[in-house]
């Protein structure tokens, strides 16, 4: 059982592994249960392992490459993302995605994973500076050398989408969508499925807001993501959590957790839509699994879509500064 990334991608497992918060993106991380976190995600079939050069700094492509130390490299379809800019003090400083910077990156990124190839690269955001149509042409150069299999993008609207086809074969748009976060479902992937190019969703549990695990109560170290995110500060966050508890009531009819009905309402919406989904320890990913076995009928996803409607979210999914530089928000 497999999914097509897109026309001209790999098959995958229905379900991929979403390494970012075991480097420090959620706070702090551990890194043992996260190499065994992957380990059971590959013994689990899963194939698709997404990571970004930036998470940590290079270190979640160094924890990748430990996780595949003992497998079989043909095992996992490694996507990389690169082009978001750090800096020192765990910031984060724009985009660079000029050719030469994409030779860069890949250079580093395909000594730390210690591999001879990544299956799917990507410019994290577009770079405002930089035609769509230069960073395609500099994967595709990659692709004609032997350093990477595919080119995938993050984050970019329906027009970006067919600039950049038309310049290659692009395997999947990776963004997020959730039973909470629909924005794609207007243009972007009519658009995608017009051009065969596949979509591989994160955001799938709205960070852990729609998992049924989050509380108010939960306190954030400020270098967690979440401690900044719209939803999950104050009202916003009291009223995002009423509509997980109605799902979950939804959830418990049907003999599953939230976290399953949020994961099989994004895998009902489409053959071409592959979850990756961000669990950095063993137990998450087992309940994540749960969801592949749960078949939502025609009146589950009614009521699913009453409980929780298009647009019930409170808060935006990123903040100001964050959204301005999402091109599939524009
Ligand atoms: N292209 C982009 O712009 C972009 C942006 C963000 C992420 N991504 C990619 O997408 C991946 C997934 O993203 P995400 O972090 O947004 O993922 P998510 O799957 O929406 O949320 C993951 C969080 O949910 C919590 N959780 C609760 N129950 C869970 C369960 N059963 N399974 C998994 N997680 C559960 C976990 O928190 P606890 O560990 O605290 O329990 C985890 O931190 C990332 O790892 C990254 O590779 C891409």
């Amino acid at each position: 059982m497999t999914r097509n990334l897109g026309t001209t991608g790999p098959a995958v497992a229905p379900l991929g592994l979403g390494l970012m918060g075991m480097s420090g993106m959620y706070g702090p991380a551990d890194r043992e249960e996260g190499i065994a976190t992957v380990h059971a995600a590959l013994d689990a079939g899963i194939t698709l392992l997404d990571t970004g050069d930036f998470y940590g700094m290079g270190d979640n492509e160094l924890l990748l490459r430990d996780a595949l130390a003992a497998r079989d490299r043909g095992e996992a379809v490694i996507s990389v993302k690169f082009g978001a800019m750090r800096d020192p003090a765990n910031g984060w400083g724009g985009v660079d995605a000029r050719p030469e910077a994409v030779r860069n990156f890949v250079a580093y990124s395909l000594k730390r994973l210690g591999t001879d190839h990544i299956d799917i690269y990507r410019p994290a955001r577009l770079d405002p500076g930089v035609p769509i149509e230069e960073t395609v042409g500099a994967i595709a150069q990659l692709i004609d050398e032997g350093y990477v299999r595919h080119v995938g993008l993050s984050e970019v609207g329906a027009e970006t989408l067919r600039r950049a086809a038309a310049v290659h074969p692009i395997a999947d748009l990776q963004i997020e969508y959730s039973l909470i976060s629909r924005g794609i479902e207007d243009e972007i992937l009519p658009a995608a499925r017009e051009l065969g190019i596949g979509v591989t969703a994160y955001g799938v549990l709205s960070r852990g807001l729609l998992s049924g695990h989050w509380s108010a109560a939960r306190e954030l170290p400020p270098s967690d993501f979440r401690a900044h995110a719209p939803r999950f500060q104050g009202d916003n966050l009291r009223r995002n959590l009423r509509l997980v508890d109605a799902l979950r009531g939804v959830a418990e009819e049907r003999g599953a957790t939230v976290a399953q009905v949020a994961i099989a309402w994004v895998l009902a919406r489409g053959e071409d839509i592959v979850p990756v989904i961000g669990a950095r320890r063993r137990e998450r990913l087992h309940e994540a699994l749960g969801a592949l076995d749960l078949r939502l009928t025609g009146d589950d996803i009614a009521r699913i879509e009453d409980t929780v409607p298009a647009g019930a979210a409170a808060g935006e999914r990123y903040n100001e500064h964050a959204m301005a530089q999402l091109d599939s928000e524009r």
